[in-house]
């Protein structure tokens, strides 16, 4: 499986990188690395760096690690592309005030893609990730380069394992719980549980991003790296519960079509995810995901 991981150099593929080539995401893959960073100095030795350390690290599956500053390259027949790159946000911002600037990149990228395997599956990390992804898809589909939209993807399994985390701090049981959105302040947590979603909840995991952003300085990594593990696994192997991913709307709940949204999944193994069809909802959460 060739995988390519843009923001290379950053910290959340730091944390990222060792858990795919331990193969804690593909079971028993060999795994073909393809690293990718803006051409600066520090980026460039920091992935060279990180291509050492994988060789001492000795990962029994871990064929090779290339090193890329071009898109065209680092795409090169890949199989899964985790776009990671971007401005990380800073305190007293939105995410949405990444756009101007990581929207440019996705702008770029989304070109490089026609290197990639026609069946490449993508998931879009950098923020404002679902909009970043609707950016790929528009653009993928304005060069008429031929990638399903069912492979477009956006993290929202962060906001997923939050909800479950803070639910679990709180009350000290277990639930699963999925998101309805878009990875903001307006994304909707949301169970199939018997449970009453208070609006201190929903807030708390709306502002978690902002919370960990004020309390450390810096945006989440180990999270957003985990979060990235548990999309990609589920989506690859499948899972028993249904999942939260941002996907490109056929206008299921009444989201425009070809929006990039959160909804719950049922991912049922080789890359095969569906989107969970009988959620009744009622009218004020309706609002909410409006
Ligand atoms: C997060 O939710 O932690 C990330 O999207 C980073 C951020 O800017 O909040």
């Amino acid at each position: 499986m060739k995988v390519c991981v843009t923001g290379a150099a950053g910290n959340i593929a730091h944390l990222f990188i060792p858990k795919l080539c331990n193969n804690e995401i593909f079971p028993n893959k060999k795994i073909t690395l393809s690293l990718l960073d803006i051409d600066k100095e520090p980026q460039i030795k920091a992935m060279n760096g990180i291509k050492l350390e994988l060789f001492d690290c000795n990962f029994p599956f871990l064929e090779s690690v290339s090193v890329h500053t071009d898109p065209n390259e680092a795409f090169k027949d890949c199989d899964v592309v985790v776009f990671i790159g971007g401005f990380p946000r800073r305190p007293g911002m939105e995410r949405k005030d990444l756009l101007a600037i990581n929207g440019k990149i996705f702008t770029c990228q989304a070109q490089a893609l026609k290197n990639a395997k026609e069946n490449v599956k993508c998931l879009v990390v950098a923020n404002p990730c679902n909009t970043n992804a609707k950016i790929l898809y528009e653009k993928i589909k304005a060069l008429g380069i031929k990638i399903n939209k069912e492979n477009i993807t956006c993290l929202t399994r962060l906001d997923q394992n939050r909800a479950e985390g803070i639910y679990k701090e709180q009350s000290g049981k277990k639930a699963n719980f999925f998101i309805w959105g878009n990875h903001s302040t307006s994304c909707v947590p949301d169970t199939f549980e018997d449970i009453a979603i208070t609006e201190e909840f929903v807030k708390k995991v709306q502002q978690r991003g902002a919370e960990i952003l004020n309390v450390k300085g810096t945006s989440s990594s180990f999270s957003a790296a985990k979060a990235i593990a548990d999309h990609l696994r589920d989506w690859y192997l499948g899972s028993d519960k249904a999942v939260s991913m941002g996907v490109v709307s056929n206008g299921e709940y009444g989201v425009e079509k070809e929006l990039v949204c959160s909804f719950p999944v049922k991912c049922r193994g080789e890359w095969k995810y569906e989107i969970v069809s009988d959620v009744n909802l009622k009218e004020e959460k309706k609002k909410m995901i409006a």
